[in-house]
């Protein structure tokens, strides 16, 4: 099995961004990872749905929208429409989960849930079966360029176990400091979507770096 590359916009030099996503795109990055700020579930801000509905006419990857915001409900028709194939809102963020997973899925994306470091992953269970995705946060949210945090692939590790033992169909997913370093730890722990913002978009050789983790093997 191969595993789906998202590079993440975050990193990615804005002056340019039509350029940049045709760079990941044509070394065959499946997924573009857009991480949607607010300046107040973090404390940074980024892009939202204008800027996605302008790269949706250049570009044929999987839109992965990372919202970052303290409400994810009031994103979820604007990101519809720009295009988002995923939409995934923080759990720390949600109030009524439940409701929120509904909505997403009656707008036509699929959906996903992240979760930052220090929550507990138990607090998933109810929800597991219903998901498209799990993201889980391997740095603090709001900036890209921090150091991967080793523990969190005891998460990675319990989702893919409960995905198996269960029959879910949720796609793992890891997202912060991850590069060649930790790659292939992320994927033996159960991962199978990698984000991956400053190693892909900081290296000299982007496309390179891209065909480096589409490379990789996940051995289950
Ligand atoms: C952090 C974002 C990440 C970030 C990853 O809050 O969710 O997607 O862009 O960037 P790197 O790979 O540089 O850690
Ligand atoms: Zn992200």
């Amino acid at each position: 099995m191969k595993p789906i590359l998202a590079p993440s916009l975050l990193a990615a030099d804005f002056s340019c961004l039509d350029r940049q996503v045709e760079i990941v795109e044509k070394a065959g990055a499946q997924w573009l990872h857009l991480d949607i700020m607010d300046f107040h579930f973090v404390p940074n801000l980024t892009f939202g749905a204008g800027i996605v509905s302008s790269l949706r006419s250049c570009s044929d990857m999987v839109f992965d929208a990372h919202l970052m915001v303290e409400d994810p409900f009031k994103f979820i028709e604007s990101f519809k429409k720009a295009g988002a194939d995923y939409f995934t809102f923080h759990i720390e963020a949600a109030e009524n989960p439940d409701q929120i997973i509904r909505d997403i899925k009656s707008a036509g994306m699929r959906c996903g849930i992240s979760i930052k470091p220090s929550t507990d992953i138990s607090v998933l269970l109810p929800y597991l079966a219903d998901l498209d995705l799990v993201l889980v946060m391997s740095v603090e949210p709001g900036f890209g360029g921090q150091s991967f945090m080793p523990d969190m692939l005891e998460k990675s590790s319990w989702l893919a176990a409960e995905k198996v033992k269960n029959g879910y169909s949720y796609i793992i997913e890891m997202d912060g400091g991850i590069n060649r370093e930790n790659a292939k730890k992320a994927l033996a722990s159960g991962v199978e979507a990698l984000v991956a913002g400053s190693a892909v978009f900081g290296a000299e050789d982007i496309a390179k770096e891209v065909r480096y983790y589409l490379d990789l093997t996940i051995d289950r």
